[in-house]
Formats: structure tokens, sequence, C-alpha cells
């Protein structure tokens, strides 16, 4: 089930896929490149279209995606040789394990992922919506909330530990929103969304003190995308108007213009799409 496929999935085709990634094992210290980047939420609207940019500027570059469904991965980015996709549910936590032992196949430890995105999110669906008062709070959506876009990110680091071991720079991204701000919180609502994102983000702090003593050198940060068109923010696109809406595209080139300029320093920050540090 979760093997490291190419989307056409015949069983040469997820051979010859995991052969050539086998063969790429490069073992450089340089520090800063992208040679291996996992993508959680390759599917979507944000994680598509930083896959895209990657795989654009970088033919040498290998993107492991991991998704619910390989079919809804755009299909440039499915079919580009140098994306992997692997199955992986944030909801099943078995899932974390099958993963993990098809990442073993495809990539060695000491090779190693130089960048980490989580680009996971879920606020509404399943008839499930943003909640408008109190009333509106459920415990099932609220703990969907929880384990789709907090918890299954300290998961899903914890599976990859052992790619982060290498000497060189690892950077591990977490696209969080700013209403996770306990601090900028002044408008109320969205209990679940907001609840998980704030649990996210103490993820994101926990793991920038941990990380630095197992996996040095290492920048773990979370970071607000800004407002950008997607499934996730369709249904709010009227009261969107009035604010400053980005492209998939364009928020792409945000975040990867802040992994670009990630150091050590800024390992444990809360970053707005324009690098500016956001309040906790
Ligand atoms: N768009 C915005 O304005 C905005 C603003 C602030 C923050 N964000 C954050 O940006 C991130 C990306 O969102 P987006 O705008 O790109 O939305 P999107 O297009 O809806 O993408 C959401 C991604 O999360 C995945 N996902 C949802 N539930 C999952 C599960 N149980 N297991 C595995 N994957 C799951 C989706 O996979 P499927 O394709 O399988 O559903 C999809 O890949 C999210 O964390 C979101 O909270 C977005």
């Amino acid at each position: 089930m979760n093997e490291a496929v190419h989307p056409e999935q015949t069983s040469e085709c997820k051979r010859i896929r995991i052969n050539s990634i086998e063969f790429f094992n490069d073992t450089s210290d340089e520090v800063g490149v992208l040679r291996n980047v996992l993508i959680a939420g390759i599917s979507g609207a944000i994680g598509s279209s930083i896959a895209r940019e990657l795989i654009r500027r970088d033919p040498e570059i290998r993107v492991f995606g991991l998704c619910r469904q390989p079919d809804k991965v755009p299909e440039e980015v499915r079919t580009a040789s140098q994306v992997c996709l692997m199955r992986w549910d944030a909801e099943k936590p078995g899932d974390a394990d099958e993963m993990q032992a098809t990442l073993a196949r495809a990539l060695p430890y000491d090779t190693g992922l130089d960048c980490v995105i989580f680009a996971v999110g879920v606020l509404h669906g399943g008839g499930t919506f943003p909640e408008k008062r109190l009333e509106d709070l459920e415990t099932e959506a609220f703990l969907r909330s929880m384990q789709v876009n907090a918890s299954s990110f300290g998961m899903l680091v914890k599976s990859l530990l052992p790619w982060l071991r290498h000497k060189s720079f690892k950077r591990i991204v977490a696209i969080s929103a700013k209403v996770g701000s306990i601090s900028d919180n002044r408008f109320g609502g969205w209990y679940a969304y907001r609840s998980s994102k704030a649990a996210l983000n103490m993820l994101v702090k926990t793991l920038s003190v941990e990380l630095p003593r197992r996996c040095k050198p290492v920048a773990c940060v979370a970071v607000h995308p800004g407002t950008t068109r997607s499934a996730l923010s369709e249904p709010f696109s009227r009261s969107l108007q009035q604010l400053e809406v980005h492209s998939p595209h364009e928020t792409a080139l945000h975040i990867l213009a802040i992994v670009d300029d990630l150091d050590e320093s800024r390992n444990g920050c809360f970053l707005s799409w324009d690098g500016e540090e956001l309040r906790w």
C-alpha cells in the first residue's frame, strides 16, 4: 500500500523509481543546498506549488511527497522524474511506520533529508466548518483538527529522525497560520483550527529545543503562508476580498525564499510569508 510509487503505478515503474532513488546516494555536506526534500501535503495547493517550483529550478533535486491520494497531485508534479510519491494519511497513525519503511528503501539514512515541509492542513470538510460561536464546538471535529494539523507533524518528524542525523544543515518547516498566534487572537471563533495551529506552533518550539541537541545543524520553524487561493480557503473567498490573497505559486516562492534564507539563528521562530517574525 505505502509504496514509493510513480503514479502510473505499474510494478515495473515502482521498481525503476525506487532503484533510481537508491542510486541517488550523494553524501556531500555542502551547506545550504537542497538535494532531498520531503513535502507532506504535496496534493494541496501550497504543497504542490512548492514541489513544482523546486523541480523547475533544480533537475537534480529529489522530492519525496506524502499524500493520501497520488491521483490528486497535479500531473506535472506527479509525473516528474524528480518526484517520488508515498501514501500517508495523517489520521492513520500506522501509515507513519509504513512510510518510514518505504523511505528507508528509497533514501539512505546517511544521505538524509535537507528539508522537511509540512503543508498539511484541514479547516473544513467531512461535515465540519470553522466554529463561529461556542455552541458550534464539537469534540470530533476538534480532535480531527488536532490530529491532522498538529500531532501528525510531531509524529512525522519522529519517523524522519534517522534521516535528520547527517552533518549538513536541515530545515524543518511547518506551514502554520497566523490565526494560531495566541497573542494575535482578537476576533475569536475558529476554535478547533486556531487551537490546532497553536498546538502545531508549540510542537515547533519544543522541537527547536530538542533537535539541535540531536540533529545539529538544524532550524525548525513555523511559517504563516499568507492568505492563499486553495481548497482550504475557498469557502471564505467572499470575505477574503478585502485581504491580500496570493496565488499558490506566489506563496510557494515566498516560502522557498524563507527556506533558502534559513540558518540556525532562526531555529524556533514563527515567521510570516514575507520573512517577518510573528508573535506566538
Ligand atoms: N490557504 C490559505 O489561505 C492558508 C492560510 C494560512 C495557513 N494555511 C495552511 O497552509 C497549509 C496548506 O494549505 P492549502 O491552502 O494548500 O490547502 P489545501 O490545498 O486544502 O491543502 C491541504 C493539504 O492537506 C492535506 N491533508 C488534509 N487532511 C489530510 C490527512 N488526513 N492526511 C494527509 N494529508 C491531509 C490535503 O490532502 P488531500 O489532497 O488528500 O485532501 C492537502 O494536501 C495548511 O496547513 C493550511 O492550514 C493556508
